[in-house]
């Protein structure tokens, strides 16, 4: 594992991939870990978030967030010690989840930490179900799906951070769950594990078909977190009035899915006609509602109705691999890096 107590192990990005990320677009480089002055503190980094968001900080292109510029840190959420302190805030041994970036020590000045308490949840946790992807299917439903009982909620990427969240709390809401996720093994810890009602893997070639036989009343809601041949599955099964908090799409980070025809006037029309809502969010819009998420769903936990998985693989080095493979589904669960122990 990359770490020790001097240096500072980065990744940083060393050029903007061209489709799909290789091993080549990161660089991993040491520094020293600097002194900390008046108001600041010294992060170790224990755990990194790898979320597909930073495909898109890996492109020049305009999006709702600044580009990752050549040379600097990959960013991303993480969990950290704190080793030193000159904050009055901050005590040495607090865990704090942070916005430190692919690295295994950060100075920070104390502003956006939120302190974490190791005896109420795994810390890791902080950056899966009980962080930013559970707060967003929590928020996209809420405010988007409204899923309501009796009603189909479909999801894909159901087994991974996200989508696991959308359909145990679209049952809490008493709704039927269908999963999408690719694989046996995925699909079987949906159903069995994350107790949806019924779950399609995408990788077969009748799924088109089976996705319909299971949504025989139609969808009422569908999160969507994939997009491409998916999305062209769902969208006839959409019934009147369905609502479609769109979230993520993951197929075309890449840019894979392309020369598909233009169906876009197809669309329109059944949007029209059916009164469909599809409605894009970014999950920081609810922020306001992250206190209620974190009571609710930590009380979920707890009672067994809020399942979750989590992919952690080992070391700083073994991130540039991991976050490649979520961008193909080969994380099974939030995938999660392990700086430190
Ligand atoms: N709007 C927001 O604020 C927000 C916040 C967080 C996440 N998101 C979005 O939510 C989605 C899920 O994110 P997550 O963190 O929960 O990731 P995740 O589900 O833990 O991992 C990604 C999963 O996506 C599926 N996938 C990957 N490439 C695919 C492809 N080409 N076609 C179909 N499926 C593919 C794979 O599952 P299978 O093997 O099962 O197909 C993979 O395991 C992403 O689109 C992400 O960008 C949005």
């Amino acid at each position: 594992m990359l770490t020790d107590s001097l240096t500072n192990f980065r990744v940083t990005l060393a050029s903007r991939p061209v489709g799909e990320p290789t091993e080549a677009n990161f660089r991993i480089d040491r520094r020293p870990v600097p002194e900390i002055a008046e108001g600041e503190i010294l992060l170790q980094v224990l755990y990194l978030s790898l979320d597909p968001y930073m495909r898109g900080r890996m492109d020049a292109a305009k999006s709702y967030a600044a580009p990752v510029a050549i040379g600097d840190v990959m960013e991303g959420g993480t969990v950290a010690r704190i080793l030193k302190s000159r904050n009055r805030s901050y005590t040495p041994g607090e865990i704090v989840l942070s916005h430190s970036g692919w690295q295994s020590y950060a100075v920070a000045n104390g502003d956006g930490l939120r302190k974490l308490n190791p005896e109420s949840a795994p810390i890791s946790t902080a950056l899966g179900v009980l962080g930013m992807p559970g707060f967003t299917a929590y928020a996209g439903l809420r405010n988007i799906g409204k899923p309501m009982a009796g009603e189909t909620v479909v999801v894909a990427a159901a087994s991974g951070a996200v989508g696991s969240a959308v359909g145990q709390i679209a049952k809490i809401n008493g709704a039927r769950a269908v999963g999408i996720a690719g694989g046996k093994e995925k699909c079987t810890f949906v159903l069995d594990e994350l107790g949806f009602d019924a779950v399609i893997d995408h990788t077969k070639a009748d799924f088109a078909d089976a996705l319909a036989a299971s949504c025989s009343n139609g969808i009422d809601v569908y999160f969507e977190n994939v997009g491409g041949p998916i999305w062209d599955a769902v969208f006839p099964l959409l019934n009147d009035f369905a609502r479609v908090p769109v979230c993520g799409l993951i197929a075309h980070y890449n840019g894979e899915v392309s020369a598909r025809p233009d169906r876009l006037t197809d669309v329109m029309r059944t949007i029209l006609r059916k009164s469909l809502t599809i409605r894009g969010f970014i999950q920081r819009e609810f922020a306001d509602q992250r206190p209620e998420f974190y009571q609710e769903a930590s009380k979920w936990i707890a009672e067994g109705r809020l399942k979750y998985r989590e992919d952690i693989v080992d070391g700083l080095e073994n991130a540039p691999r991991a976050f490649i493979g979520l961008l193909k589904g080969r994380n099974f669960g939030k995938l999660i890096v392990r700086v430190s122990e």
